[in-house]
This record gives structure tokens, C-alpha cells and sequence, in this order.
């Protein structure tokens, strides 16, 4: 059949001008760098104008705009309004500041365009090196598996899916939940919301998440822990996982990671543990003995966007039993046979691992971090940002000003500014409007954490660009603000 010319096309989506195109990738790395390399001269974060909101309703782009014009709207709407993580002075939550050879590596994994789930390509083996590193650093046996994930949610789902799938006693994949056999799993009451989420679409039901109170030190109640077990089993229950805290999010709080492996080994039970940014300890020298029994472990989900600097999104989780995780998720249709030659061949698919069947190259940025920086220094700023939240509280301990509402095992302080006459309840408004105040001013951003009903400024400190000066310049500001907002 002939095609007539005037309706035969061959468009694509790559440039009409490589040179063109070219010349603007050089000058995006060269706007990126010089961003990155001031960041200290810009607020840590800063309100989006109205027009800046506006921006973005507009309808859905029928005709082409000019990359340059494209780039130049990015520049302006969207770059200048970040949420503020690479900033010196970020300490919320538990984010990750990024690095300039991840963003790279990035770019990098994105021309390459490579899929992971499965086929017989260089990116498979780049993940494969970095789980076989990641196991190095974890002390887990080399024959363990492994899966790199969009973060610890995905990861601790990874994890909890295999231990249910293990533990439940019968093909749960082919029956699903069985109504007269109610599985049930054990955290403290610190464990991430994430764990939650995950009992949840496991079909297991928030109640089966058995929350077991923690001591002072906002650890697990181990005693507590071993009677929930134990009463559950006599009432019918099926106790099937217990989730270990490497570094809770509050407080960065460890659980006593042997004894919950103890615990699951005498109760026949899966021990995995929620390593999220705590599990990086291990590569220190001075605070890894935090982490002694998490390689006692059937399943750890570590994150390394956060405490590993890298550019989101990469978490992971390492598997002790190859089989039960393959088990838990293989399924190869037809459409996806595992070939024995050729493109297809290979056999380790990571679509086998996961939910996803489609999958990124983050593998890349940690393979070329760690080649870049050495896990030595890493394990060097990581202490470095215990030291630096060591040194902050050394400087709230004896001002009367400041109450210290938390210990701080790691790298996590937690804090309020106090004033003689006020009432818990005002002092709880009143450091809301602090942190309010800083972020707004662009000082610094910490979070916030409420510890036994007292609200508290919270620092987690898993940033690679802070100096100790940047502590000096918190309290400060929070003594300034603080007596402001009384005035
Ligand atoms: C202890 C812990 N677990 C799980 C998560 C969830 O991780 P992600 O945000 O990477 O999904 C977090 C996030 O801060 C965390 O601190």
C-alpha cells in the first residue's frame, strides 16, 4: 500500500537543534552548579507569590514552546521555590540533601533510560553491586537478596510482604487473608506511620499492628513486647513479624535490636527491622555498636536518600532468605519468560523482587556516589551530623531558656524555648509560632516532634552541608524569636 507524501510523517521528540539543545544542557549544569555551590546566601525557604501558584493552572499545552522558553519558566516558577533540603540549615523531618555527582548521575540514568525489571543489561549488574555493597555494610550473608525502592516505605512493605507471605502458613497468594486467621505484627509506639500504611494494604488491618509501649528512652518495652505476644497467642491470634527501630523518626531511638532477634527466634517469628536513616550508623566508628543485631535481621529496609545524601528517590531492602522474597513476588507471564540468550536473558529479574515491573536506574547514583566519596567518608559525615546535634545541645543544656524534651542517642535533638509563667499548653503554641517564624524568615527549618504531649522543635541533622556555626546561628535566632513572640 503506498502512503501518499502529504499524510506520511516520521516526527520525533528529539531536538530539530542538537546544537541548540546541546548548548542548553551546558548551561543548565552550569545554573545547577552555581545554585548549589551558593546556597548559603539564599533563604532556607520562602513562600510561593500568588502569581507563582497562578502560574500553574493553566490548561493542558497543545503546541510546542521552545526548550529554551520551557527552561526559562522552570527557572522562573519552580527553582526559586524549592522545599529547601540542600540548604545548610535544614533540618526537618528526615530529608536528604543531595550531592552534585548524584544529580549528575541522574542525568546520566535518564539518558540511559534503562529498565530494571529484569533483561540482560549493564544497569542490572550496577544494582547488583550496589545490594552486594550494601549487604558489606550491613553485615548480612552475601547470599541474601536484596531490591533498591523508591524509599523505606516501599522498602519496610517489601520486608513486611515477605515476612507475611513466609509466616502465614498457608499459599497466601492463591488463598489471600483467611478470615479465622488473624495475623498480627509488633512495633513500638515509635514505629514509622509508614508500618501502618503497610499492615494496611497487606490486608492484615491496622489493629493486627500491635503498638507496644516504650520506655523512657523511647525504646520498645521488651517485657511488654514478649506478654503482648504471648496474650495474643492464647486469645488465637498468629503473631508472625516483629519490627525492630534502627533510629525512630521522633527521636532517632534504637531498639535493643538483639534481644527482638531472640524474641522472634523463640517465638518462630519474622524480625525485621525499619533502618530507615539509623541503620547508617553501622558505618561509623564511634556509634555503630547501636546497630548490633540488626544483621540478625530477616529483613532490614534502609533509606538512601536520607542519611546517604542521595538524591531521592533510593531506599532499599536487603532479604536474609533469597527464596521466601523471590516467592513472595515472582510471577513471569509468557510476555516476560526469562530467555536464555539475547536481550531477555539473565537470571536475575528484579521485577521477581518487587511490585514494580517497570523500574528506574537509582542504582546508578549510588553506584557513582560511593565510588566518588568512598563509604569511609560517609561513614565520617554521619558521625560528623551526631557531633554537630552533640554540639547543638551542649549549647541549649545550661541556658534556662531552653528545656531538652528528648534524649539523643544519634542525630536528632529535640527541644523547647521556655518561658517562667507560661502554661505547657502556651509553651506548646508558642514554639509552633517559632518554628513558624523560622521558616518563614528563612532562617532555618527544623520540624516538630510531640513527646509526651509536649511540643517540641525538632532537629534531624542528615545534612552533609552543615557546619556547627549553623547551630550557633539556630539558637540564636530561636532566643530572639522567642522572646519577640512573648513581648
Ligand atoms: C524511621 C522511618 N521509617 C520510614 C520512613 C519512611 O521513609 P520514606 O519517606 O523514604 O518512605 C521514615 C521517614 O522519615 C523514617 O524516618
Amino acid at each position: 500500500m503506498t502512503i501518499p507524501d502529504d499524510i506520511r510523517t516520521d516526527e520525533t521528540l528529539d531536538p530539530n537543534d542538537w546544537d541548540a539543545m546541546r548548548a542548553l544542557g551546558h548551561q543548565m549544569i552550569d545554573d545547577m552548579m552555581d545554585y548549589v555551590q551558593t546556597l548559603r546566601d539564599r533563604p532556607t525557604w520562602q513562600e510561593m507569590p500568588q502569581h507563582v501558584r497562578d502560574y500553574f493552572k493553566q490548561p493542558l499545552p497543545q503546541e510546542p514552546q521552545a526548550e529554551a522558553d520551557v527552561y526559562q519558566d522552570f527557572m522562573e516558577y519552580v527553582m526559586p521555590y524549592p522545599l529547601g533540603n540542600l540548604h545548610p540549615r535544614f533540618w526537618g523531618w528526615v530529608l536528604g540533601t543531595g550531592t552534585p555527582m548524584g544529580a549528575l548521575a541522574e542525568f546520566l540514568a535518564a539518558t540511559m533510560n534503562s529498565n530494571t525489571g529484569g533483561g540482560n543489561h549493564a544497569a542490572n549488574l550496577v544494582e547488583e553491586q550496589v545490594l552486594d555493597w550494601v549487604k558489606e555494610m550491613y553485615h548480612f550473608p552475601p547470599e541474601s537478596s536484596g531490591l533498591l525502592v523508591s524509599g523505606a516505605s516501599m522498602a519496610n512493605l517489601v520486608g513486611l510482604t515477605v515476612a507475611r507471605n513466609t509466616l502465614a502458613g498457608y499459599d497466601i497468594r492463591t488463598e489471600g487473608i483467611r478470615a479465622n486467621h488473624r495475623m498480627t505484627v509488633y512495633a513500638s509506639s515509635e514505629v514509622h506511620s509508614c508500618m501502618q500504611k503497610n499492615v494496611e494494604l497487606l490486608g492484615l488491618g491496622s489493629d493486627s499492628l500491635r503498638l507496644v509501649p516504650t520506655n523512657a528512652a523511647y525504646e520498645i518495652d521488651l517485657e511488654a513486647l514478649q506478654a503482648t505476644i504471648t496474650a495474643d497467642r492464647e486469645a488465637g491470634f498468629h503473631p508472625i513479624c516483629i519490627v525492630g527501630n534502627a533510629g525512630t523518626v521522633n527521636t532517632g531511638a534504637f531498639d535493643d535490636l538483639n534481644a527482638l532477634a531472640d524474641i522472634a527466634t523463640r517465638e518462630k517469628m519474622w524480625f525485621h527491622v525499619d533502618g530507615a536513616f539509623g541503620s547508617l550508623v553501622a558505618i561509623t566508628e564511634d556509634y555503630r555498636h547501636l546497630t548490633n543485631g540488626m544483621d540478625r535481621a530477616d529483613s532490614l529496609a534502609f533509606d538512601f536518600h536520607k542519611w546517604m545524601y542521595m538524591p531521592f528517590e533510593i531506599g532499599g531492602t536487603i532479604v536474609r532468605h533469597k527464596d521466601a522474597h523471590y516467592n513472595a513476588f515472582t510471577l513471569t507471564p509468557t510476555y516476560l519468560t526469562h530467555g536464555n540468550r539475547g536481550t531477555a536473558a539473565g537470571d536475575r529479574w528484579f521485577s521477581d523482587y518487587g511490585v514494580q515491573l517497570s523500574r528506574g536506574f537509582r542504582a546508578l547514583k549510588a553506584w557513582m556516589s560511593l565510588k566518588n566519596h568512598g563509604i569511609q567518608k560517609y561513614g565520617r559525615l554521619i558521625q560528623q551530623n551526631i557531633e554537630q546535634v552533640h554540639y547543638l545541645l551542649s549549647l541549649l543544656e545550661n541556658d534556662p531558656e531552653f528545656d531538652i524534651t528528648a534524649p539523643s542517642p544519634i542525630n536528632i535533638a529535640c527541644f523547647r524555648f521556655v518561658k517562667d509563667g507560661l502554661t505547657d499548653e502556651q509553651l506548646n503554641d508558642l514554639n509552633r509560632d517559632i518554628i513558624y517564624e523560622l521558616h518563614e524568615r528563612g532562617i532555618a527549618v527544623p520540624s516538630y516532634a510531640i513527646l509526651n504531649g509536649i511540643y517540641s522543635i525538632r532537629v534531624a541533622n542528615t545534612n552533609h552541608r552543615t557546619r556547627h556555626e549553623d547551630f550557633d546561628m539556630l539558637v540564636q535566632a530561636v532566643k530572639e524569636i522567642g522572646s519577640e513572640l512573648v513581648g
